[in-house]
């Protein structure tokens, strides 16, 4: 690997990536870097000379020299004859701004506020070599660098699990290392309260608790729940001493107070809030509650109150204010609000909703604060000051830029760091979803239909880190990292300069510095990308690839092949009958990823041509019909691709084998969780045909035969010969969920 890094750069110097990403290991990749043809030798007795006004960001680099390293440097108060890194303000540099210029004599910064000094400093970080040693070899290098967008950031949902004060540092330190500068910080939500109200002191006595956690995943049958009380709360010292953490780090921390929904802890403590009686208690389980504020006036002087008390502790111009997944079932039933809505005029209680959201952002105003609400906030009359931050995807974001909103983009599709972010998800607990790196990656927060004048409202981007199933500090580094790499790159990096396969080999070396940090990171970026499609009369073919190109995949066909020995895939393997294939990752002989381990079934339906009557429901057809005849189950918990789902309407299919067949059995692979609105179908009913015209009714299967405990729906029939075989599951209500038809 290295040899071939050094052929390529003696052809390619200032433009292969390999290059680039050995010397230069840089995320957020800069807006220029030319190489230089020295290197500089950081040791003690370089000195460092840095306007007063930067005196916080020289103590943060030399005193991460001193932890990582080992030494530090000292502070001039001018220039200096010895070695030195100096650092000059440049007045019309703008916010986070910066040069970087190294060579055999020095270093030179040139910034225009301290966010400029402090990203300096982390591109210098990551240029250091990733290993203890002495002294340390900087390699040359002149850098112009400066944000895409202005707001960059990240969220972290304390709520579902609580993180100590110290564990929030080093998320607002990770943020620094990638020039992130907004924390979201999801303060309260319907499993606890964790901000420290003084004038309200239940909200965390009380609502800062719950009894018992669910175990396992949501939705589960039967649910089970922990018995052992969980919690825990920041005082409003904690959140003073949190918030000059995040000042010295350039970030601006934005708190959540959820409002009128996820109020359960809130609930908990103060009853009287609630449209109905009670009593409320701290959630254990996760999802939307049907218990949320009822807009009475006690209820907007609480918010007010404890508003006040937040506006003093947060410097930062915003407040969040949720927003998102509001039931209304308890506000129809509500004598109050009925008559309320009634005096106002109001058509429905979405209006309720928007007149609530109204009346705090105008409170938040007196408070000189800009409320952000999720995007369920957008309405007609959403006040002009309110910022929408777009989590259903993009289309909320795109509809308030339109509306001249200013925008935060958070769509789950790209930038929700909880789902699962490997095809592997055996042994790991995720919300769900698959969100590998390279859709972090691909993710533009500024959406194309948006013209350049409603363009400038997107403000930036963040990731989202609910933590209903992430419960330790370790497994949140893992869901975060590299992803949040990949998402820093979208916010900084100048669009036209990003490119992935480029990106995966920087990020290839980036990972040694994580792990010079002792921080924990996925290796999914490694694993194996399998692509199934038809190959005629033989079944099917079996591509592999992955994201990162510089190494290569390792395949055998039987089950106990030792891979490093196994051959090098070069081109697409046939399948013809049932078989295992696994594969990885090596670089010579090192394995670098997960191992891909899938058994093909193959069957009279496998790889033959399959067309669909009801198109399925767009959030889960990703794979196409084909993923129906593709050989391969649906995992679970599912990867969207491998699962197609029909709502409220039939799933209904017909395979043409080509040439007439034997036929004798029809199995549907299907899900049963009436919980997740997922139901077997009313009845299958099996239809054969010679010609695709003519049909004659072989089997049909009503749902009282099905067992709902198994996966699988089978129907015997009397053999008989077909081209066209036609499968009717007729909708039961609901979805519909099918990965795997086999004829047999
Ligand atoms: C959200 O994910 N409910 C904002």
């Amino acid at each position: 690997m290295k040899f071939l890094c050094s052929l390529l750069l003696i052809a390619f110097i200032a433009i292969h990536p390999c290059a680039n990403g050995e010397s230069y290991p840089l995320i957020p990749l800069p807006v220029k870097i030319v190489e230089g043809n020295s290197s500089f030798r950081l040791d003690s007795s370089v000195t460092i000379f840095a306007p007063v006004a930067f005196g916080n960001e020289v103590s943060m680099f030399t005193t991460y020299l001193q932890k990582q390293y080992g030494f530090s440097l000292k502070m001039v108060n001018g220039k200096s004859v010895e070695k030195q890194i100096y650092i000059r303000q440049v007045k019309n540099f703008a916010q986070g701004v910066y040069t970087l210029r190294i060579d055999l004599n020095g270093i030179l910064i040139n910034a225009g506020d301290g966010a400029g000094v402090l990203y300096a400093f982390e591109t210098l970080k990551q240029l250091a070599p990733p290993a203890k040693m002495y002294p340390l070899k900087i390699p040359g290098v002149e850098i112009e660098d400066a944000p895409r967008f202005i707001y960059r950031g990240m969220h972290l949902d304390v709520s579902r699990h609580f993180y100590s004060k110290e564990i929030v540092k080093q998320y607002l330190d990770w943020m620094l290392m990638y020039k992130m500068n907004f924390f979201h910080w999801h303060l309260t939500d319907d499993q606890g309260w964790r901000i420290e109200i003084k004038k309200y002191p239940l909200l965390t006595k009380i609502g800062g608790w719950r009894k018992g956690t669910l175990v396992g995943h949501y939705g589960g049958q039967p649910e089970v729940y922990d018995s052992i009380p969980y919690g825990g709360f920041y005082t409003q010292d904690d959140i003073r001493d949190i918030v000059r953490y995040a000042t010295e780090r350039h970030i601006t921390v934005i708190p959540e107070i959820e409002m009128p929904g996820h109020v359960m802890a809130l609930l908990a403590a103060y009853p009287n809030l609630a449209c109905t009686s009670g009593p409320f208690e701290t959630g254990k389980t996760w999802g939307v509650y049907k218990d949320v504020l009822c807009p009475k006036e006690e209820a907007f002087s609480f918010l007010e109150n404890v508003l006040s008390e937040v506006s003093e502790l947060f410097p930062g111009p915003y407040i969040h204010i949720g927003g998102d997944e509001v039931p209304k079932d308890r506000w129809k039933a509500s004598a109050f609000c009925q008559q309320f809505m009634k005096e106002k005029g109001m058509k429905d209680e979405s209006e309720l909703q928007y007149y609530f959201t109204n009346r705090i952002v105008s409170f938040l105003k007196t408070k000189n604060k800009i409320g952000i609400g999720w995007d369920e906030i957008l309405n007609d009359s959403l006040d002009p000051a309110a910022v929408v931050m777009s989590w259903r995807g993009y289309r909320g974001g795109t509809d308030a830029a339109v509306k001249g909103h200013d925008v935060i983009m958070a769509p789950a599709s790209h930038v929700y760091f909880d789902m699962y972010q490997s095809r592997n998800t055996a042994g790991s607990l995720a919300i769900g979803g698959y969100l590998p790196i390279q859709q972090v990656y691909r993710f533009d927060p500024i959406p194309d239909v948006l013209n350049a004048e409603q363009a400038k409202h997107i403000l930036g981007a963040q990731g989202n880190v609910w933590t209903e199933y992430i419960t330790t500090p370790e497994r949140m580094q893992e869901m975060i990292f590299p992803r949040m790499a990949a998402l820093a790159e979208d916010l900084w990096t100048p669009k036209e300069k990003k490119n992935f396969e480029e990106f995966a080999n920087r990020i290839s070396y980036h990972f040694k510095y994580l792990y010079f940090l002792k921080l924990k990171y996925s290796l999914a970026l490694f694993e194996i990308l399998p692509r199934v499609s038809p190959n005629g009369s033989d079944a099917l073919f079996i591509e592999l690839s992955s994201s990162y190109t510089k190494a290569e995949i390792r395949y055998t066909e039987n089950g106990s092949d030792p891979l490093p020995s196994s051959a090098i895939y070069t081109k697409k393997i046939p399948v013809t009958q049932s078989m295992g294939i696994r594969a990885a990752m090596f670089d010579n002989g090192i394995q670098l990823g997960d191992e891909y381990n899938e058994v093909f079934r193959i069957n009279k339906a496998t790889g033959k041509e399959i067309t669909l009557v009801n198109p399925p429901h767009p959030e889960f057809k990703t794979g196409g019909a084909f993923s129906l005849v593709n050989g391969t189950a649906g995992r679970l918990p599912w990867l969207e691709n491998e699962w197609l789902g029909f709502y409220n309407t039939d799933l209904n299919a017909t395979i043409d084998f080509g040439i007439t067949t034997d036929v004798t059995r029809v199995t549907i692979d299907m899900l049963n969780d009436p919980e997740g609105n997922i139901h077997f179908p009313s009845s299958v009913t099996v239809l054969i045909s010679d010609d695709g015209k003519e049909w004659k009714k072989v089997g049909l299967l009503p749902n009282e035969k099905m067992n709902p405990l198994d996966r699988q729906i089978r129907l015997d029939i009397p053999l008989c010969k077909a081209r066209y075989i036609n499968i009717i599951a007729k909708t039961n209500g609901g979805f519909l969920m099918a990965d795997e038809i086999s004829v047999d």
